[in-house]
């Protein structure tokens, strides 16, 4: 059992200068990280990720706010206090100790009887199948195999939370997708509140019950991958969760009440809103993509077309904007041509041109 509750909690590295306040790393982080999920943190290098987990885990003191395990105060407990395990990017592995060894000491330490020991690190291993390289040390082993050391010394440990900074980084793409679909597995089976540092947007929504997203130390959106990706809170959360990125621009209202991308002819719907310029959002996957009918003004013309197989990836230019559709198969159109791009209504986000925030609009 395991709840974590963030409470205002806030950083700020060094002191502040005379007459300033320090800057803050992270600011105004409350949200509350059930028992048994799995939750990331996810967004760009330097918005805070590593910050906040730190201080779940203790590696940092907070500077004002309150960390809570269970209901319990824990931001001035000592990490070996909090019942958790971290798993580092660098597998952190002790380089001339065995692999048993490494995954043995944290028990060791904890005064875990022998053979209770030897279970549990049999145990790990074999559900990281690195049961056959238990005598050797850590320079004999594949950068994947010294991941799995590090994830099955935190397993061993039956922690009540587990801590992930970026696990999957030094992994080349294909172990990274396979350790990815492992991590998933394992946390069913374990079942253990797990809270997971990332940058790659894919990883956060293959993996996490709920996703944190972060930007500039402050919390964007707390969702789970359906409504981060569905109904994104705010302008950034739409730019940084999906791939291919979504479309973004903005808009402006016309006579009719409609609003239309400047200088085109491509002409939304958005319903009551108050502003004058609006930011639109229209997912790449969610643009249908047709020729003019006879005498019908085309939006835009196909300058590129990315062929991946399965779907194909075109970019327009309407107006002064790029636009990007991802259509079935190979496509049939070809460079230069004229297209309308067909859009749902339900299907566009609209965000404010000022907060950044979603805007909510009236039939
Ligand atoms: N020990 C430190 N001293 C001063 N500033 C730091 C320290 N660690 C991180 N920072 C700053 O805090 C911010 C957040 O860093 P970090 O949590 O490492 O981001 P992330 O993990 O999302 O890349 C960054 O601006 C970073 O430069
Ligand atoms: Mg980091």
């Amino acid at each position: 059992m395991a709840q974590i509750e963030l409470l205002d909690v806030a950083k700020a590295y060094g002191r502040p200068k005379r007459g300033q306040e320090a800057r803050k790393a992270v600011s105004d982080l409350s949200y509350v990280i059930e028992d048994g999920h799995f939750v990331s943190l996810l967004g760009p290098s330097g918005c805070g990720k590593t910050t906040t987990l730190n201080m779940i885990a203790g590696l940092e003191d907070i500077s004002s706010g309150e960390i809570l395990i269970d209901g319990r105060r824990v931001d001035d407990l000592d990490p070996d206090k909090r019942d958790l395990a971290f798993v580092f990017q660098d597998y952190a592995l002790y380089p001339h100790m065995s692999v048993y060894e490494n995954i043995a000491f944290g028990l060791r330490m904890r005064k875990v009887p022998k053979d209770e020991i030897d279970r549990r690190v049999r145990d790990a291993a074999k559900r990281l199948d690195i049961a056959h390289v238990l005598d050797a040390k850590p320079k004999k082993l594949s950068g994947g195999q010294r991941q799995r050391v590090a994830l099955a010394r935190a397993i061993a440990r039956r922690p009540a939370v587990f801590l992930f900074d970026e696990p999957l980084s030094n992994l080349d793409a294909l172990l990274r997708d396979q350790t990815r679909s492992e991590l998933k597995i394992l946390h069913r089976d374990l079942g253990a509140t797990s809270v997971y540092v990332t940058h790659d947007q894919e990883e956060a929504m293959t993996l996490s019950d709920r996703i944190a997203v972060m930007s500039r130390g402050r919390l964007e959106q707390y969702g789970s991958p359906f409504e981060v990706y569905h109904e994104p809170a705010t302008e950034f959360v739409a730019s940084f969760v999906g791939k291919p990125r979504m479309n973004i621009f903005t808009v402006v209202r016309t006579e009719q009440g409609r609003y239309a991308l400047p200088g085109t002819s491509f002409v939304l719907e958005l319903g009551a809103l108050e502003s004058e310029e609006v930011r639109v959002g229209i997912r790449p996957e969610e643009c249908d993509l047709r020729s003019p009918q006879q005498g019908e003004q085309p939006h835009g013309a196909v300058i590129g077309v990315e062929p991946l197989g399965n779907v194909s990836d075109v970019l327009l230019s309407v107006g002064e904007a790029t636009f990007m559709a991802r259509v079935p198969g190979f496509g049939s159109l070809a460079v230069g041509a004229p297209v309308v791009i067909g859009t749902e209504r339900a299907r566009l986000h609209c965000f404010d041109t000022q907060t950044g925030l979603r805007l909510r609009t009236a039939a």
